[in-house]
């Protein structure tokens, strides 16, 4: 089968279904699934862990990957306020399996020249499902950290960058390597890139493919701490309970305004604001009819 079929992705990663249709991409992956993807889930209170669990593989990514992470994303408990994603071994992520570019591909998943067999809007409605499992980490009411140790190369740079925030180890290193493979980086990650680093930056990381490293990541603003690998754990579960520290609903609206400002005017950006406080407010103080209506 090619890729995208059997245990590539969903074909519905958001939650725009008619309400009371509920198919597969609705039902959480159990453990035993999610193993023999090569991913562990877990949920602890308000925090959950995803990891990359295929670490003899340096954590390579396929489309089982993208929809086990969609299918994540779609069944988050409710009560999740901060999604930390991580990789088991040394390395954060190696990006997408090579096997992708052999002609046998990843069993069960098909290869590039099997995607390439395909017409142009199926192939490319086969990357809008791989993507899905990418775009849900910047959702309002979660905020999602991204740990990294190691590499973190083209799907797995991408997977990182798809995160809020970045806490690295030492030892990281990025590494944008799709055009050197003569592809596009296409996991959502070029948008992230450029918002943190500026686009000359990011033309000049994208078109050597060069690797950059967890004190540069750290200078250009790729990153948010930069700790020693054996304190990535401890680290990360202070920055978990410090984004817990501040009311649910506030951080939600707040993470709205911040994430929509860069595509706002400054006058759309008050209008923003003033909406989100006035909701605040009412939900805070108690006026259910709006301004004026008490
Ligand atoms: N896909 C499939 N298998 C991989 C991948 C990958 N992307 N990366 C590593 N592996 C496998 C290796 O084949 C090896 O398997 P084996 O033990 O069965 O031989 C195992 O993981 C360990 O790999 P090493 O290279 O021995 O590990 P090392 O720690 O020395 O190096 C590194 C890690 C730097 C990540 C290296 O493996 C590497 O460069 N991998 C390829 C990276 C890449 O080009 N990714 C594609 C980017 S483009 C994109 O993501 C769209």
């Amino acid at each position: 089968i090619s890729a995208g079929e059997g245990a590539g992705p969903g074909t519905r990663g958001t939650r725009t279904r008619s309400a009371g249709v509920r198919g597969e991409a609705d039902r959480a992956l159990g453990s035993e699934e999610l193993a023999e993807i090569g991913m562990r889930f877990e949920v602890d209170g308000e925090i959950a862990t995803i990891t990359l669990d295929r670490p003899d593989k340096r954590n390579a990514q396929t489309f089982a990957t993208w929809s086990a992470l969609a299918r994540i994303g779609n069944t988050l408990p409710g009560q999740v306020r901060v999604v930390v994603v991580r990789g088991e071994g040394p390395s954060f992520s190696a990006g997408i399996d090579l096997r992708m570019f052999t002609p046998e591909g990843v069993p069960g998943q098909g290869s590039f020249a099997s995607v390439a067999a395909l017409d142009a809007d199926v192939s490319g409605e086969r990357i809008r499902q791989a993507q899905q499992g990418f775009l849900w980490l910047r959702r309002p009411d979660i905020v999602s950290i991204a740990v990294v140790q190691g590499h973190a190369i083209g799907a797995g740079f991408q997977l990182a960058l798809s995160c809020d925030l970045r806490i690295l180890g030492e030892d990281a290193k990025f590494c944008m390597k799709e055009p050197a493979l003569g592809l596009v980086p296409d996991l959502t990650g070029t948008k992230p890139l450029v918002e943190l680093v500026g686009v000359s930056r990011a033309l000049e990381i994208c078109l050597t493919a060069r690797v950059v490293e967890a004190a540069e990541a750290l200078r250009i603003g790729l990153a948010e701490q930069v700790v020693p690998v054996g304190e990535l754990e401890a680290a990360t579960a202070r920055l978990a309970s410090a984004l817990l520290t501040t009311d649910r609903a506030a951080a939600a609206a707040t993470k709205r305004l911040l994430r929509g400002a860069q595509g706002r005017s400054l006058e759309e950006q008050s209008a923003a604001e003033r909406a989100e406080q006035v909701m605040r407010i009412q939900t805070m103080f108690g006026g259910h009819g709006g301004p004026g209506n008490d």
